[in-house]
């Protein structure tokens, strides 16, 4: 592994020997070129690449990383190495682990599924005034950014209707429309558990809240890696910092993985604007 290409900030965070490590650096000054130089290096000092858990917010970019990790070994080194979305790495371990999450009986839908449940519930009441139509899909994105943002569904409609714009007819407005906006929303929420449907924010929130809860989880889930790398760190919402492992007997030999606010090493690489976080042995 040629660490060559790196400047003195990145190989330090690349041959980083601690637990956890959060890398600050501005826009552009090569945060994922640190994370592929990490996973590569990682890999070439022996880490099983199954081990290794890559975690960012689109399939391209996880995808991207892998690519780059790959293309910087031997042929096969880092064959079997992941890279997923927060989403979808929550789902693998959802259809692996459902006894540990009672997810068992439960079925995963995607957007589409989600706009069809939404507009079963809507009916003929789409959502007008005056010349504001609420659909289907605009619900689900205000019911998505207040459960993601842990934002009341006022402060939600504001935000997502008039871009957070506060004047007295729009606070008007927001109030008229809120208990009908909230008892769709209740509705919608009432089919999901009758039907045992889950969505991509549930998901979330059901591996985040188990792995913050139970200890028992913490240590299966946060068994299975050594190391986590967590790319765009700045661009998670309050639901994926909620995300964590804390496997502490196996502090020692393994790594556990804390998201925001517990890391415990900072290494700051340039000013402090984004982040890329690497949980390590
Ligand atoms: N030490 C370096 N030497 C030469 N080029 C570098 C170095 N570090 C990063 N680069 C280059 O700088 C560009 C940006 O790097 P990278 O994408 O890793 O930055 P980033 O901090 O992740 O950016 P963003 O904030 O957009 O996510 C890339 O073209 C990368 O190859
Ligand atoms: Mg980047």
């Amino acid at each position: 592994m040629n660490l060559d290409k790196l400047n003195d900030s990145q190989k330090k965070a690349v041959e980083f020997d601690g637990k956890h490590l959060l890398v600050i650096a501005e826009a552009g000054t090569g945060k994922t070129r640190t994370i592929i130089a990490r996973a590569a290096y990682l890999i070439s000092t022996g880490v099983d690449p199954v081990k290794i858990q890559i975690l960012t917010f689109t399939k391209r970019a996880a995808s991207e990383i892998v690519t780059r990790v790959k293309a910087s070994l031997d042929k096969n080194q880092a064959q079997n190495l992941h890279g997923s979305t927060f989403h979808s790495w929550c789902n693998q371990v959802l259809i692996h682990f459902p006894n540990l999450f009672g997810t068992k009986a439960f079925t995963v839908i995607d957007e589409d599924d989600q706009l069809g449940v939404m507009k079963m519930v809507c009916g003929n009441n789409a959502l007008k005034f005056k010349d504001i139509k609420i659909k289907a899909r605009s619900l689900l994105d205000i019911y998505s950014f207040a459960r993601n943002t842990r934002r009341n569904l006022t402060e939600s409609l504001k935000i997502k209707l008039f871009y957070g714009a506060n004047d007295e007819e729009q606070t008007k407005f927001v109030a008229e429309i809120k208990p009908k906006v909230e008892a769709l929303l209740r509705d919608y929420e009432n089919k999901k558990r009758e039907k045992k449907y889950l969505d991509y924010d549930d998901i979330l929130l059901v591996v985040a809240t188990r792995l913050s809860k139970d200890e028992g989880a913490r240590n299966i889930i946060g068994g299975l890696y050594e190391h986590i790398l967590v790319d765009e760190m700045q661009d998670t919402n309050r639901v994926v910092r909620k995300l964590q492992f804390t496997n502490n007997n196996r502090l020692k030999t393994q790594n556990a993985w804390h998201f925001a606010r517990t890391w415990a090493t900072t290494n700051r690489v340039g000013e402090q604007v984004q982040s890329s976080s690497m949980g390590c042995t």
